[in-house]
C-alpha cells in the first residue's frame, strides 16, 4: 500500500526538496502541494522558483498549486502532511491539521519542546516517536517535529560519543549556509564578502533541542539529558549549501583520538537498523583523515546528502576533543530528515493513528 501524501510550503527550499523526493518515492504518492494565495491554483512550474541542482520532476511540473487552508486539505484526504512553513504560519497551520486527524511532519520551530511532540532523527531518537500516544489527550491528529538543521547534523556526530564515554560539556560553533534561510534569504550586500556572527533563535535551539534529541525515553515522555550541556555561537557564511560545525566536547571519561573515530565509523543506529527504510544512507557518519576537510562543496552531497561528514578530530593539552562537522542543511538537516521519518512514520502507521 502507498501512503497519500501532501507538501504545504512546496515553493520554499524545504518544499522543493520535499517535492523532488516525494514525487518519485516508493512508499509514497504525492497527491497534493500548497503554497501561499499568491501562487494558488497555477502550475507548479509556473510559479516555483526551482533552486535545486536536479531537474523539476516532470510529474510535478503540471501540477495546480492549492492555497494553504485546511479547506483544501480536507478536499485531499492525505494520510501525511509535510509542513515546511515559516514558524509564524506553521503554528497555526500545524494544529489546525492535527485537530483534523491529520498526521504532519512538520519543519517549523514551533511546538518542538513540546512534551508529547517527539522531535526525531531516526538513526538518534526513533523510538522518541512513543510519545505520540500522549497526544490522544489534545488532538485526534499526531504531530511530529523535525529539528533544527544544524541540531540534526550535531545530535548524529554526539550519539555514538554519548552513548560510548558519555558526555560532559558539548560547545559548538557553526558556520550555517544560506539556503537555511530560506529562499528569500539573506541579501547578497550583506553576505557578499561577509561573515554575519547571529542567527535569531538559533543558538537557543541548538542548545535544547540536542537534549531533548539525545534524551531518554521513559514512563513513555522524553526526559531531556541532564548529564551535559551544549553551548553554541552561530554565523552565517557565504555557502549556498551545506552547514558546517566546529565542536569541542568533554567526555565522562578521557578517550584517545583513536577511540572516537572508531565508535563514529562504527555507529549501527540501532534503532532504525533493520526497517530498511529508503533514505536512510548506508553510512549515516563517515570519517575523513584529511587535514582539510569536511568541507561544504565537497562533501555535503555524501550518501545522497544524508550522511554528515566528520573530520579533524583532534585532543588538546587538557583532553577536550574537537572536531568538524558538516551536513547538508536542507537535506540532512530538512527535507530529507522529514522523508525519513515520514517512512518510519509509515512503518508505525496504524499503530500511531490508534
Ligand atoms: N532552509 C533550511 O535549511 C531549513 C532547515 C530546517 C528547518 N527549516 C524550517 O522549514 C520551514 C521552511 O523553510 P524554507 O527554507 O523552505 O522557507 P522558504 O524557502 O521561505 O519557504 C517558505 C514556504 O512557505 C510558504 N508560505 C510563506 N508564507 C505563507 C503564507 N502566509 N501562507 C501560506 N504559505 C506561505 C511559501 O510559499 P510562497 O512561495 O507562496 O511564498 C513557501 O512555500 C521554516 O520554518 C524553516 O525555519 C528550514
Amino acid at each position: 500500500m502507498k501512503f497519500n501524501v501532501v507538501v504545504v510550503g512546496s515553493t520554499g527550499l524545504v518544499g522543493q526538496r520535499l517535492v523532488s523526493m516525494l514525487s518519485k518515492h516508493q512508499w509514497f504518492n504525492l497527491i497534493g502541494i500548497t503554497a501561499s494565495k499568491d501562487k494558488a491554483n497555477k502550475k507548479y512550474k509556473d510559479v516555483v522558483k526551482w533552486s535545486l541542482e536536479n531537474k523539476m520532476p516532470e510529474n510535478v511540473e503540471e501540477m495546480i498549486v492549492y492555497d494553504t487552508n485546511i479547506e483544501n486539505i480536507n478536499n485531499l484526504k492525505p494520510d501525511i502532511v509535510f509542513t515546511s512553513l515559516p514558524t509564524d504560519i506553521s503554528k497555526d497551520f500545524d494544529i489546525q491539521l492535527v485537530k483534523q486527524g491529520y498526521v504532519v511532519i512538520s519543519h517549523a520551530s514551533n511546538n518542538r519542546m513540546d512534551k508529547d511532540v517527539p522531535l526525531l532523527n531516526p538513526e538518534v531518537n526513533a523510538d522518541h516517536i512513543n510519545v505520540l500516544k500522549l497526544q490522544a489527550n489534545r488532538w485526534k491528529g499526531r504531530l511530529i517535529k523535525v529539528p533544527n538543521c544544524a541540531t540534526s547534523i550535531l545530535t548524529l556526530a554526539l550519539k555514538p560519543i554519548y552513548d560510548n564515554f558519555g558526555l560532559r560539556h558539548v560547545f559548538v560553533s557553526t558556520m550555517q549556509a544560506l539556503s537555511g534561510a530560506g529562499i528569500n534569504g539573506v541579501s547578497s550586500m550583506a553576505i557578499l564578502d561577509n561573515i554575519i556572527p547571529y542567527i535569531e533563535h538559533e543558538e537557543e535551539k541548538i542548545e535544547n533541542e540536542s537534549l531533548k534529541i539525545l534524551g531518554e525515553l521513559s514512563n513513555e515522555s522524553i526526559k531531556p539529558n541532564e548529564s551535559f550541556y551544549v553551548s553554541a555561537s552561530v554565523h552565517r557564511v557565504n555557502v549556498l549549501e551545506g552547514h558546517l560545525e566546529s565542536v569541542f566536547l568533554k567526555t565522562d571519561n578521557d578517550v584517545s583520538v583513536e577511540e572516537i573515530k572508531k565508535s563514529l565509523i562504527e555507529f549501527k543506529e540501532n534503532k532504525i537498523k533493520n526497517l530498511n527504510l529508503p533514505t536512510k544512507p548506508s553510512q549515516p557518519i563517515i570519517v575523513r583523515n584529511e587535514i582539510d576537510r569536511p568541507q561544504p562543496r565537497l562533501d555535503r552531497n555524501e550518501g545522497n546528502g544524508m550522511s554528515i561528514v566528520v573530520g579533524r578530530i583532534r585532543k588538546d593539552n587538557r583532553n577536550w576533543i574537537k572536531f568538524n562537522v558538516l551536513g547538508h542543511n536542507t537535506i540532512r538537516g530538512a527535507a530529507g530528515n522529514g522523508v525519513l521519518i515520514g517512512e518510519l512514520v509509515a512503518k508505525n502507521y496504524n499503530d500511531i493513528i490508534q
